[in-house]
């Protein structure tokens, strides 16, 4: 029998365990669209939160906006996306179905489903990526509008409020993360290409000269990759390509990828790094009429600036750091598989257990300590279900780093213990005695490392 790939793995413990779920699933599913559950919704707000804190409250030059879903046509028209987001389709002509004429992998896997005959291609025709909808009372009324397929049109449109109501100076940034659509006619690889995803991004604006923005860019592009490693990937893991000049988007003068080694796949794009120039402002003064220039007080010169940018794919990195933490080990006779998940993106960051469920005195106990421990984290989750070694496996699959259990010596069974806890770490399996009121000090300690 052939083994499952990672993937397989991912997405079966993704289901099982309440991380990740198809959309609308009871009704067959919608592809490319997936639903986050309790477990996944707190993974991924643990890594949006750590983006935000690195790049946006963490730092004096980046003002976060909270941009619209929906745009006027207008906008994609000044961006170029109406006419140049495009992905070049080739139909079946057995089944006519169409998939991308750029991914082979899209191609080799559709000819499979014609295993006896030899599939035939149409020539390749372009295809626009936006997703469109109307807003009006009637049909004839309606303007149409579109979810936008980049964050960052929220960002170049809303440029001159920022210099308005906070006046930065250059160079300075806006930060975001929301909800981008696009309508992918391979979607693959469960959350690495959805139709619907979000982005995390800073457009970041900077003096028009060419030598001080490329100084800009690399900085970028390096920040860009700590923030990956600070998610817990090896170094091998994890590399910054270049694109040729015919991959790049239509807006970028030049653009690098960091790039993950998926397991069984192959590098793929986890964030992308563009330098846009003064592509989206000079072209949304010319669409809006509006000026969007920046004027140096010091200086007393006018220019426009340039926008040096760092997209990364919130679902990518849920999926990749999933990918880089699943771990299979041999742990005393038992095989188990676990999330190496590090502390401060884990869904639970403490699993707090009575040793016995039926003993009241250590439920009270134990549920004093779930109580100090939940009004610290949030994070913290209460199970006494089935006997120890079962929770510690049921925790360690979804990448808790620590079990802590309240027993009779807690209680003072054994005086020299009495108020103390075990707590278990989910890489080694070790267990160690803490007094109670140390507890707080002692995970605080270890999330910072
Ligand atoms: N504003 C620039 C921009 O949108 P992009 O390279 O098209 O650039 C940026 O997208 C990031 O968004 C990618 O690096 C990827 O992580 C994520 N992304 C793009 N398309 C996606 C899709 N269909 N599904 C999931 N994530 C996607």
């Amino acid at each position: 029998m052939e083994k499952d790939t990672l993937m397989e793995k991912i997405v079966s413990l993704c289901k099982r365990r309440g991380f990740i779920f198809q959309g609308s699933e009871i009704y067959g599913g919608l592809a490319g669209i997936y639903d986050y559950g309790p477990l996944g919704v707190e993974l991924r707000h643990n890594i949006k939160q750590y983006f935000w804190q690195k790049f946006i409250s963490g730092r004096e030059d980046i003002y976060p906006i909270s941009a619209a879903i929906l745009m006027p046509e207008r906008v994609w028209q000044a961006s170029g996306h109406t006419e140049l987001f495009t992905d070049p389709l080739v139909e079946c002509k057995i089944c006519h179905e169409r998939v991308r004429a750029d991914q082979s992998e899209a191609i080799e896997d559709h000819e499979k489903k014609h295993p006896k005959e030899k599939v035939e291609w149409s020539e390749p025709r372009v295809f626009n990526l936006l997703v469109g909808t109307k807003l009006g009372a009637t049909e004839a009324t309606a303007t149409p509008v579109y979810l936008r397929g980049e964050i960052t049109q929220g960002a170049q449109v809303n440029f001159k409020n920022i210099l308005d109501s906070m006046h930065p100076k250059l160079p300075f940034g806006i930060g975001q993360i929301g909800k981008a659509f696009r309508n992918e006619i391979t979607p693959r690889d469960f959350l690495f290409r959805e139709r619907e995803f979000e982005q995390m991004e800073i457009q970041y604006y900077v003096k028009p000269d060419e030598k001080e923005s490329a100084k800009i860019f690399d900085e970028w592009k390096n920040m860009a990759l700590a923030w990956y490693y600070g998610l817990g990937f090896k170094k091998e893991s994890l590399r910054l390509r270049e694109h040729e000049a015919d991959e790049r988007a239509h807006y970028a003068k030049a653009a690098w990828d960091i790039e993950y080694d998926m397991p069984d796949i192959g590098w793929k794009e986890a964030w992308g790094i563009h330098h846009r120039g003064d592509y989206d402002l000079k072209r949304h003064a010319e669409f809006s009429g509006v000026d969007m220039g920046y004027f140096d007080e010091e200086t007393k010169e006018r220019c426009v600036p340039f926008d040096i940018e760092c997209s990364g794919g919130v679902d990518r990195a849920v999926l990749f750091t999933l990918m880089e933490a699943y771990t299979e080990d041999t742990m005393g006779d038992e095989v188990r598989a676990y999330l190496k998940l590090k502390p401060h993106i884990a869904p639970v960051l403490c699993a707090v257990s009575p040793l016995l469920k039926n003993k009241p005195e250590l439920v009270e106990k134990a549920r004093e300590m779930f109580a100090m421990l939940k009004k610290e984290f949030g994070r913290v989750a209460w199970d006494d279900n089935g006997n120890i070694g079962k929770r510690y496996r049921r925790q360690d699959e979804i990448g808790t780093p620590w079990c802590i259990v309240i027993d009779f010596d807690t209680l003072g069974e054994n005086p020299e213990h009495k108020d103390t806890v075990t707590i278990r770490d989910r890489d080694t399996g070790k267990q160690e005695r803490i007094h109670k009121d140390k507890l707080i000090e002692y995970i605080k300690g270890k999330i910072s490392l």
